[in-house]
């Protein structure tokens, strides 16, 4: 080989690397605990099933929706969350269901925790829970009839609104609040990925145990941080 076919072989693998970032801009984070920290609210083999193939699913299919579409090159999840209506039509679904996976997932594994490090939420958060719905347990309360409400696939959120106020809230599929120009703070999912290998039928079991687990700590940091 000479050194000119070096330089050529070299850039044209430099090109195919560029590529392959440009092709696959988003990546699955890993777990921020083990997949049986949970245990016993949340199993492990359904951790382990529910970050490593679902959410890895949602990761590659939104991966091949933004490579299909050159114009969204270079843009965050959340941009493009936010703004579906301006997104190409061949795309906007996919957009929707895939990367809201990939961005409900992301937050809801930084909101759970193991049930021994739980601790309840703090500061400007614990005031504004009391403020708006009275108590934590109402909240809880409020959570769980709203996750427990969805028909079919979808979650309960702890939502911030437009106007800055704590609202609970569900959505069907993997539906962003971002896409109405609210904030999620804490997601409680209720696809049956979730919790059908422990609880099958039983979603009010489920909701009872997740709050066991829930990462208080990080919904009031994430509060204090998007209510400046
Ligand atoms: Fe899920």
């Amino acid at each position: 080989m000479t050194r000119r076919d070096w330089i050529q072989l070299a850039a044209a693998g430099a090109i195919a690397q560029s590529v392959q970032a440009a092709a696959a801009p988003f990546t699955l984070p890993p777990l921020p605990y083990a997949y049986d920290a949970l245990e016993p609210y949340i199993d492990a083999q359904t951790m382990q099933i529910h970050h490593d193939k679902h959410h890895q699913a949602y990761v590659d299919n939104l991966n091949k929706a933004v490579a299909s579409e050159p114009s969204l090159a270079g843009k965050s999840l959340d941009d493009l969350l936010s703004n579906l209506d301006a997104l190409p039509p061949a795309v906007r679904t996919q957009i929707r269901n895939q990367g809201g996976g990939d961005a409900n997932h992301t937050l809801f594994w930084n909101t759970l925790t193991p049930a021994s490090k739980q601790k309840m939420p703090s500061g400007k958060l614990a005031a504004a829970i009391d403020r708006t719905f009275g108590s934590q347990d109402k909240l809880e309360a409020a959570l769980k009839a709203s996750a427990a409400g969805v028909f079919g696939s979808g979650w309960g959120w702890l939502s911030l609104d437009k106007n800055g106020k704590l609202a609970v809230v569900s959505l069907p599929n993997q539906d962003s609040l971002l896409s109405s120009g609210n904030r999620p703070l804490l997601g409680i999912d209720v696809w049956e990925h979730a919790y059908y290998l422990k609880y099958q039928n039983r979603r009010p079991e489920y909701l009872a145990a997740i709050f066991h687990v829930v990462n208080w700590d990080f919904v009031s940091a994430r509060y204090e941080e998007m209510a400046r």
